[in-house]
């Protein structure tokens, strides 16, 4: 893994979106592994601005989607599509037949469980995997504990995860408390992988994932046996990181 450290928020959003448009450029029939949640929301704006600058074009990309929460439909304001549309895809010239997420209203979970990960076959695996990770290690929805063997699978949402994405919601009993995410060896098949990680909150896990050991109790530290990851941190992401740590992997 190596750490690109930047200043802040804002720099890590540019520097995410810098990497994901160039790939997009050199790779137009790219297979975008995308994420949801804050972490993200800025490299959207900063890659919907290069698109009306530059006119990077989607045309030819896919898109899959790590997750969605089980009960919203589409177009609940909460939903992960919603959240996409909204964010994203309605700002650049991606065909909305070219973005997939996981069905959360779908009548058998078991099948699109199956259904997802022959979506991702199909269409020849994922080239660039965003991240972004919980304040648990959590990448996806793969809550700590998750077999690293997972693959697109059903989970019962850690109540500190409820109780951290609830700023989206009107009140913690509306946050969801299944979601549907792709798995960990789902994750790891990716080609490579750009995890964005900011702020103090995740200052704690980002010295846990750097300086600790490969343990299903932190999902994202199986990011160390992946050969191709990049993070993208700030300051304050890395303000826990001991120097030695920095030293082994921060650029
Ligand atoms: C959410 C999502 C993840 C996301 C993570 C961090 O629950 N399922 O995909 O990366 O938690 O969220 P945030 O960026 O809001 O801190």
């Amino acid at each position: 893994m190596k750490v690109i450290e930047v200043k802040d928020y804002e720099e890590m959003s540019q520097k995410a979106a810098e990497i994901i448009s160039s790939y997009v450029r050199i790779k137009p029939h790219a297979v975008l592994g995308l994420a949801t949640g804050e972490t993200v929301l800025g490299t959207y704006a900063a890659l919907a601005e290069d698109y009306r600058n530059n006119q990077t074009s989607y045309r030819k990309v896919r898109t899959v989607n790590l997750d969605e929460y089980i009960g919203l439909n589409p177009e609940h304001p909460n939903s992960y599509h919603y959240y996409m549309k909204h964010h994203f895809f309605q700002f650049i010239d991606i065909p909305m037949s070219q973005t997939y997420l996981p069905n959360g209203l779908a009548a058998d979970y078991q099948e699109e469980c199956t259904r997802y990960e022959e979506v991702i076959e199909t269409l020849g695996g994922i080239d660039l995997q965003v991240l972004g990770i919980g304040r648990n290690g959590h990448i996806g929805f793969n809550e700590p504990g998750t077999s690293f063997d997972s693959t697109t699978h059903i989970v019962k949402l850690a109540e500190s995860t409820r109780k951290a994405n609830a700023r989206f919601f009107p009140s913690l009993e509306q946050v969801p408390t299944h979601a549907i995410t792709m798995g960990i060896a789902t994750i790891m098949k990716s080609r490579q992988i750009l995890l964005l990680v900011s702020g103090k909150k995740k200052a704690s896990i980002m010295s846990q994932l750097l300086e600790g050991n490969v343990t299903p109790s932190i999902p994202a530290s199986i990011l160390q046996t992946h050969p191709n990851v990049a993070i993208i941190a700030d300051e304050e992401a890395l303000s826990l990181v001991s120097k030695e740590q920095r030293k082994v992997h921060v650029q």
